[in-house]
């Protein structure tokens, strides 16, 4: 696909189903992401690829963390937590791994991470690869963090749901980039 075309119509594939991507598909994807703009070309983020039965202890992780926080659930909800990673074949957990620099602050790497993700969301799309990449409070919880061995430094930028896009694509409807772009200091 056109670039340009890809860069202006990319939606996230909410639904999704079938296989993981090939080998080859996939690493068109790792490759994308690895180009992600990096000062001091640090490469700080790692992923995780998590598929099949594994996605089961993943969502067993999320059930514990949940617990912790909120003793009383329900089975009926517990369940819906650990049903969460079965919502596609592949999800890549995305982790930005801050590295001391003297030069290139926390939020730079972060955003770095970020970019990766954002490259490989891309590619995916161009590459007619369902994606989505979600977050919410299990990549923010210590349990989670710690069940998937992440180091002090290191955060979870993104769940990137990975599969075969169920339905039809959702509408985009440009926006007004006047509303965002603006001349300075003539327009404030
Ligand atoms: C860091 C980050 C975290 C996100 N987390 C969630 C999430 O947990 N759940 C969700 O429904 N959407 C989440 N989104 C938004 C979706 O990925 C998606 O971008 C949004 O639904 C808009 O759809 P579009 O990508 O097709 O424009 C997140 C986006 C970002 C950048």
């Amino acid at each position: 696909m056109d670039l340009l075309k890809t860069l202006h119509s990319r939606t996230s594939s909410p639904r999704l189903a079938g296989v993981v991507p090939s080998e080859e598909a996939l690493e068109g994807l790792f490759q994308a992401a690895m180009r992600a703009p990096d000062h001091a070309q640090l490469r700080p983020w790692r992923f995780l690829l998590v598929s099949g039965d594994d996605r089961k202890a993943l969502g067993d992780l999320f059930a514990k963390a949940m617990i912790e926080d909120s003793p009383e659930l329900s089975s009926i909800e517990l369940d819906k937590i650990k049903s969460k990673p079965l919502r596609a074949p592949l999800i890549i957990v995305a982790i930005a791994s801050i590295q001391s620099h003297p030069k290139v602050p926390e939020i730079e790497q972060v955003l770095s991470a970020g970019a990766a993700v954002q490259n490989l969301l891309l590619a995916a799309y161009a590459s007619n690869i369902g994606a989505m990449w979600r977050t919410g409070s299990m990549a923010f919880h210590k349990t989670v963090m710690e069940g998937l061995g992440l180091s002090n430094n290191e955060q979870i930028v993104g769940f990137v749901y990975i599969g075969e896009q169920q339905g039809k694509s959702k509408q985009i409807f440009p926006l007004d980039s006047q509303q965002y772009f603006k001349i300075w200091p003539k327009a404030q």
